[in-house]
């Protein structure tokens, strides 16, 4: 907190942008990267980012959430940060994508745990059937 005071440091408050605009944003024209559920267009920073302007292009358009994090980027990289926000994820994107990833992991589990008992089933009448 206590913000470095920026003139309108937080103007992109209230501003938002569904998933599939963010999506778009995937060239080196105009790229835009998803952290915590707000954007950033970081397309003036790929050639000053300390850490390589290609892993920036790589999640262009995307949640590169889990990325930034594994980094551990420092407090001032955080503040800096700052300075790109342009909005955050609309609502119904960010449920629908929370939707969509809780969906994938649970259904994953009926992906496999159904044909696998499937399987099962199968290969046990298959070896009853050759063992009469
Ligand atoms: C607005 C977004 C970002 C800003 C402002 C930013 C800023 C920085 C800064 C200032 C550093 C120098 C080290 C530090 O102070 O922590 C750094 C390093 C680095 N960043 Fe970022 N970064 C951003 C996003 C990302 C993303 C999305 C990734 C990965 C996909 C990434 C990967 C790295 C890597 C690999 C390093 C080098 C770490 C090292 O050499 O030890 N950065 N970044």
């Amino acid at each position: 907190m206590g913000g470095s005071g920026e003139a309108g440091g937080e103007a992109w408050r209230g501003r938002y942008y569904r998933l599939e605009e963010v999506q778009r944003h995937n060239t080196s024209q105009s790229t835009w990267i998803i952290l915590h559920h707000r954007i950033y267009d970081v397309t003036k920073f790929l050639d000053e980012h300390p850490g390589g302007e290609e892993v920036l292009r790589e999640q262009a358009g995307g949640d590169a959430t889990e990325n930034f994090e594994d980094v551990g980027h420092s407090t001032d990289a955080r503040t800096l940060s700052e300075s790109f926000i342009v909005g955050e994820l609309h609502p119904v994107s960010m449920q629908v994508y929370q939707y969509v990833m809780s969906t994938i992991v649970s259904f994953s589990w009926s992906n496999w745990v159904i044909p696998a008992i499937a399987a099962i089933i199968v290969a046990l009448m298959y070896r009853s059937y050759m063992s009469e």
